[in-house]
């Protein structure tokens, strides 16, 4: 039977998982089949027709054709386009949102969550679409004017994680579709129905609001046509979010063919818990970033720093905590759970085997530690101690509701220890000490691309730009000014004098 969610979205117990443009779902059923699993129950949630490669050509045939039109369509009216998704997407939050903590595991709040992020990142996309400035340039050249200015590139390919299985896409398809781009999706083969119902809900409105196919969407069975994808020439720009060693490969194969990346890998994210720090905000903000989404964001905190003198007053505190968290772990739809099961049974078996490797490395588990019996991918969130920052189980991104806590004296002890792992995405510190704030947020702190005070790491707003250095991939996406990725740059000069002076002062007369 079709699980209610699916039907509130329009959709069936099979679906083509290949969106072709001119409103054209491909009939293709001989390219394999994905089903996704409900992670609450261990069922088969549904089957998604996987894509063939002529679906493939098809869509990057259309997808060429449509960027002749859409380069050209001014950009406001581009924005408007994404108004109307925007809208679509709060017409059907609540269902999107089910569908995402059904398919994927998340809370419902974090599922409508993720909504709201598209819905808002729309938005922004709409006041961008008149904002896409470039500079104007002083020459040194009489009677001539210099300036540049930003066009699209072309084809943006998507290729998303399970985690965020649609925000992430609308972070690029928003942002690439008001810089005159068209976007091509390929999501995790773990959450195709939520893919598709998002595309369905903005080729239904961009259709109705006469606007023609900027998206579009293939599913992969294997991994061949994703790497095609990745190797295309005809793809500017892959936008990838994922794992390092994923992300790695993908930004060489980009790179040998001279295209754009952009990637969003793995986190390795830590909280200082100063002696100045105040707990009550501290405690539910350590907790929600290393339990929330069950440890599978890449921002959630997977390390902890507690100041000395602190130390057993913190993790008394969290312990208590997590103890409550557990009481509200199940089916994510419920509202009243907190925490929802891992996406799969493999990533069940490598929290299994972190917490075996903490262990065998001299971690004791002070609470958690052990898989919840019965159906589902429940396990308990968990939080070891004893470790040091260099244990290669610490230095790893496990996704799982893992945290490992450590002690420290000094700040700078602190901060060296933060930035002592390959990934650097997301860091906090909670103090009330301005001193420290400033010296965590200054040049010698935190070496990652988003570092907070008094907030802790995961739930990033989309106004800022998101994304990480060192093994983190170095993108970034989302707000401020990331949506220069999706646009090439051009500098203009125009020479309005009758002569034609050259720049340098160089002198060439015939
Ligand atoms: C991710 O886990 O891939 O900051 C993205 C956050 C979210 C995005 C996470 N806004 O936690």
């Amino acid at each position: 039977m079709t699980h209610p969610v699916l039907t509130a979205l329009g959709l069936g117990a099979t679906e083509s998982g290949t969106f072709l443009g001119n409103g054209e779902w491909s009939k293709t059923s001989d390219a394999g089949v994905l089903e996704p699993i409900n992670p609450t129950t261990g069922d088969v949630l549904g089957k998604v027709m996987a894509s063939s490669q002529a679906d493939y050509d098809t869509i990057i045939e259309r997808a060429q054709a449509a960027f002749k039109v859409w380069r050209t369509t001014p950009a406001p009216r581009r924005g408007e386009a994404i108004r109307l998704c925007a809208d679509a997407l709060r017409t059907h939050k609540d269902a999107l949102g089910s569908l995402v903590a059904l398919e994927m595991g998340k809370s419902k709040p974090e599922g409508d969550g993720e909504v709201q992020e598209m819905i808002d990142i729309g938005e922004f996309a709409v006041g961008l679409s008149r904002q896409l400035y470039g500079l104007t340039m002083h020459s040194e050249r009489p009677g001539h004017r210099m300036y540049e200015q930003w066009h699209p590139i072309g084809i943006v390919g998507v290729i998303s994680a399970f985690n965020f299985p649609v925000a992430v896409w609308s972070w690029n398809a928003f942002i690439a579709a008001i810089c005159g781009d068209i976007t091509i999706w390929k999501p995790s083969p773990k959450t195709p129905l939520s893919a598709i119902a998002s595309m369905k809900i903005c080729n239904e409105a961009l259709k109705a609001g006469g606007f023609p196919d900027i998206f579009f969407l293939f599913n992969d069975a294997g991994s061949e046509l994703a790497q095609n994808f990745v190797d295309d020439k005809r793809v500017g720009l892959i936008s990838f979010t994922g794992s390092t060693k994923v992300g790695r490969t993908v930004g060489e194969r980009v790179a040998r063919r001279m295209g754009r990346s952009l990637l969003e890998l793995g986190g390795n994210n830590a909280i200082i818990v100063d002696p100045t720090a105040d707990l009550k905000l501290a405690i539910p903000a350590i907790v929600f970033g290393a339990v929330g989404t069950a440890g599978q964001r890449c921002t959630t905190t997977r390390r902890l720093f507690v100041h000395e003198s602190i130390y057993a007053d913190v993790l008394g505190k969290l312990v208590t905590a997590y103890k409550q968290v557990e009481g509200k772990i199940g089916d994510p739809i419920d509202p009243k759970n907190l925490m929802g099961p891992l996406n799969s049974r493999d990533a069940v078996n490598a929290y299994l085997d972190a917490v075996e490797k903490a262990k065998a490395a001299g971690g004791k588990v002070e609470t958690g530690g052990a898989a919840i019996e019965g159906k589902g991918n429940f396990v308990l969130p968990t939080i070891v101690t004893g470790l040091t920052n260099d244990a290669e189980i610490v230095q790893h991104e496990t996704f799982a509701p893992i945290l490992y806590v450590m002690k420290y004296s000094t700040l700078d002890e602190a901060i060296e220890l933060q930035n002592a792992v390959p990934q650097g995405l997301s860091s906090s510190i909670f103090t009330t000490n301005l001193k420290a704030a400033e010296a965590f947020l200054g040049a010698a702190g935190s070496d990652c691309g988003i570092a907070n005070v008094n907030i802790g790491t995961s739930g990033a707003e989309i106004g800022g730009a998101f994304g990480g250095e060192k093994e983190t991939g170095g993108g970034r996406e989302s707000g401020s000014d990331a949506w220069r990725a999706y646009m090439r740059r051009q500098t203009n000069t125009i020479n309005y004098s009758d002569s034609l002076p050259l720049a340098q002062g160089i002198k060439f007369d015939l």
